[in-house]
């Protein structure tokens, strides 16, 4: 859900078969409104809210990933308030390096993510004294784009020693839940190094003790990132520094990840124009930081006032990732099926933005 929440895309995805991994109250919420049922909806998150919590246990969440020692106690005194019986998962720590950025690399130690091995011991038996919750699977999560199965190996291996233990203490385990991961490809150089969904799958599933338990995975940008396009006009272009710069009407608000990131988009000019040469850009956008840039020494056919630009790959943790820095009203979303096109979202609109602001 936090890699693409809109809601038409959720329901499709949801036709296919797939559950929900959420991060927040407010992504339950979203799965509700876009229909999904409430058993098919996973919670993981560092700091969950009571409020969050009173939410999924009130309309029965499938399950918990537990990333810290007092949401035992929190979870289990919801549920005893409300007469029911919940489903948790240990979202343990695996401490493997995803080798990836370090941003969205989360499964060594020194990061919030999960609770190290011999905490989740510790927790797992006081989640085994509650009779309100069932320990019914644990899950790692070692970061987001990663390319080496190894790694995945590395932490499959750890969940696979955590269940065995955990079943010996006779915990009901239905599930092992390897979390997301699986890179795309942004680049010509990533391709040749982008893991099958296949190799993926059979790499997490070592994870797996008996062939009595499940596993899940959580892929979000792989299902995502290839199906959108972010669309820019160029405003105009301009040198300066000895660089050649086209300045776009969208930038870090649309798509922070070069921003955030330093992450490659792969960026296209639409129209077609004979006798073009390529021209090294950078394409920078409106909003007045350095950062805000859509893509740096880009070759592009040399561009023109009002071309329009692809940034491609942007299905993934762009949208759900844009902001109304500067006061710019975030844009719309076009669903695209074969030659039919359908608005998904409406453009903000720049009142919606202070509507909720009051002059005192
Ligand atoms: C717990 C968890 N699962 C799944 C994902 C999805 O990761 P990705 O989009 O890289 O597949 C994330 C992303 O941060 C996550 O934190």
């Amino acid at each position: 859900v936090k890699a693409l929440g809109n809601l038409s895309v959720l329901r499709l995805i949801s036709s296919e078969g797939l559950g929900m991994d959420v991060v927040s109250g407010g992504e339950i919420e979203r799965c509700l409104a876009a229909g999904i049922a409430p058993g098919d909806i996973i919670f993981s998150g560092v700091a969950k809210s009571r409020a969050e919590v009173e939410l999924g246990v009130r309309v029965g969440i499938g399950s918990f990933n537990i990333e810290a020692p007092h949401e035992v106690d929190l979870i289990q005194n919801v549920a005893l308030a409300s007469g029911k019986i919940v489903s948790v998962a240990i979202r343990f720590n695996p401490d493997i390096d995803g080798d990836t950025h370090d941003k969205i690399n989360t499964g060594l130690a020194e990061t919030k993510f999960g609770l190290n091995l011999d905490l989740a011991k510790k927790v797992a038996a006081e989640i085994l004294s509650k009779p309100n919750l069932r320990l019914t699977g644990l899950t790692c999560h070692i970061g987001s784009q990663i390319f080496d199965m190894g790694q995945v190996r590395a932490a499959a291996s750890r969940s696979r020693e955590f269940a065995s233990w955990a079943l010996d203490q006779g915990a009901p385990l239905s599930h092992i839940d390897m979390g997301g991961g699986l890179a795309v490809a942004y680049s010509e150089s990533d391709l040749a190094r982008v893991p099958s969904f296949k190799d993926w799958i059979a790499a997490a599933k070592e994870a797996l003790p008996n062939d009595k338990i499940a596993l899940h995975v959580e892929p979000g940008r792989a299902i995502v990132a290839d199906s959108g396009v972010l669309l820019t006009e160029v405003i105009d272009t301009k040198e300066s520094g000895g660089k050649n710069f086209a300045l776009c009407d969208a930038g870090m608000t649309e798509l922070v990840r070069p921003a955030m990131y330093e992450a490659y988009h792969h960026i296209i000019r639409t129209s077609r124009r004979a006798g073009d040469l390529d021209i090294i850009y950078d394409v920078v956008g409106p909003v007045c930081e350095t950062s805000c840039a859509l893509g740096y020494d880009m070759r592009l056919q040399s561009l023109l006032k009002g071309d329009i630009l692809a940034v491609l790959t942007s299905g993934a943790y762009g949208m759900s990732m844009a902001s109304n820095y500067n006061s710019r009203p975030r844009p719309a979303e076009i669903a695209i099926d074969g030659e039919v096109t359908r608005v998904i979202r409406q453009r903000e609109t720049l009142s919606s933005l202070w509507d909720s602001e009051r002059i005192q």
